[in-house]
């Protein structure tokens, strides 16, 4: 399953309707895809304490349970919404190791690298792996093929690279250590 988080509460908002031709384009490819909208929670404002998210099990879990996590955002002030920002303070830990990728929606062109920051702190944060590929559209492009090319290339991306890294691979220093037997503590750096 794909999980999309949509943080626009504007009501005629372009990343939703993005978001929502993702979600069916996923489902084209066979893949359950659920959208949560955020107009539909009341989410508090995060004040540093875990208590706040505590009724709010079902949308963790529908984290927890996706191979894969869309985030929808409007670009505003050179960087995602405070929405987007405050549903990572409150339900980060639940994209531990996920497959993040990201649609935007912005005015126009020269915000393209403004998610950069957002996305970095999810993969330091919580190891996330972040869809190299990101759906980025302004209101500067006129052609619908245009939007129409780059929600599928987005899309089919976002699957390959979910799909691969959800497989049951699963590497760790116990067992690298039986592998190569016992590990050298020393330095290997300052050794040399
Ligand atoms: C407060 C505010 C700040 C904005 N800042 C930017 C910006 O820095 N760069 C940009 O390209 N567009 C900016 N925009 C335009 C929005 O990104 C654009 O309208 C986008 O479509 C909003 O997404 P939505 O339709 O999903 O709500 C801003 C809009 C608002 C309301």
């Amino acid at each position: 399953m794909i999980t999309i988080v949509s943080t626009s509460l504007r009501e005629e908002s372009r990343s939703r309707t993005a978001a929502r031709e993702v979600a069916h384009l996923l489902t084209r490819l066979d893949q359950e895809a659920i959208i949560l909208d955020m107009r539909e929670y009341e989410l508090p404002f995060c004040n540093g304490g875990g208590e706040s998210t505590r009724s709010f099990a079902p949308l963790r879990s529908s984290l927890a349970v996706a191979k894969g996590v869309i985030f929808a955002v409007p670009i505003y002030n050179y960087d995602v919404n405070s929405v987007a920002k405050n549903f990572v303070e409150l339900f980060g830990d639940a994209l531990q190791g996920k497959v993040v990728g990201l649609i935007a929606t912005a005015g126009g062109r020269r915000s393209h690298m403004a998610p950069l920051f957002f996305l970095n702190s999810l993969m330091l944060d919580f190891r996330s792996v972040i869809a190299p590929r990101y759906l980025y559209l302004d209101e500067e492009i006129e052609s619908e093929d245009e939007t129409r090319e780059r929600l599928e290339n987005f899309t089919c991306d976002f699957l390959d690279l979910a799909t691969a890294v959800s497989g049951n691979s699963s590497y760790s220093r116990e067992i690298l250590a039986s592998k190569v037997g016992e590990v050298n503590r020393s330095n290997p750096i300052l050794a040399g």
